[in-house]
């Protein structure tokens, strides 16, 4: 169970995102390659994190998001900058936290059972949107600033080369 700390500072899931970080630099330090690093850092996660449902990256190709690696049921193939909680941050580079998908206006479905969701930006070493990365709970409300946190931090390490 996880323990909560007064500040409501869910630790065990900190440990997880820490140890997941862990095993990433470890196992991509060898490669620059963005591919291997999207698919590593997909299967990590969503082997880790117990409220992951759907994890993976949406590409920004032909001036759209075109789905990338990712883990977890059929994903939609493609989303337009602007639609959907994906091309919310597209749009505007921001990070969103959704704690009850049904309540998101424009929300897209790609599994029903999809009930919240984050979804951080990915920029590159220029600084440019190169994708977004999506996480889906089949539970409400399971993302909040430690996840946000960690993957923010992931995505600078890993893409912008923070
Ligand atoms: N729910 C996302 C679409 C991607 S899938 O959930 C995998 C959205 O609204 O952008």
């Amino acid at each position: 169970m996880p323990r909560e700390l007064p500040t409501g500072i869910d630790v065990d899931k900190q440990a997880l995102y820490e140890q997941s970080f862990n095993e990433l630099k470890a196992l991509l330090e060898d490669t620059q390659d963005n591919l291997t690093r999207m698919v590593t850092i997909t299967a990590i996660l969503k082997h880790n994190l117990p409220s992951y449902f759907w994890a993976g990256f949406y590409l920004v190709k032909r001036g759209r998001l075109e789905i990338g690696p990712y883990q977890g049921t059929l994903g939609c193939l493609y989303i337009d900058f602007g639609r959907g909680v994906c091309g919310a941050v597209a749009a505007d580079k921001k990070t969103r936290i959704v704690a009850d998908v049904h309540q998101y206006d424009g929300h897209i479905a790609c599994d029903s059972r999809s009930q919240s969701e984050i979804v951080v930006p990915v920029m590159d070493r220029c600084g440019e949107l190169m994708a977004v990365f999506d996480v889906d709970s089949d539970q409400l409300d399971q993302f909040d600033a430690i996840d946000q946190q960690y993957l923010e931090r992931i995505m600078a390490h890993f893409f912008a080369g923070d």
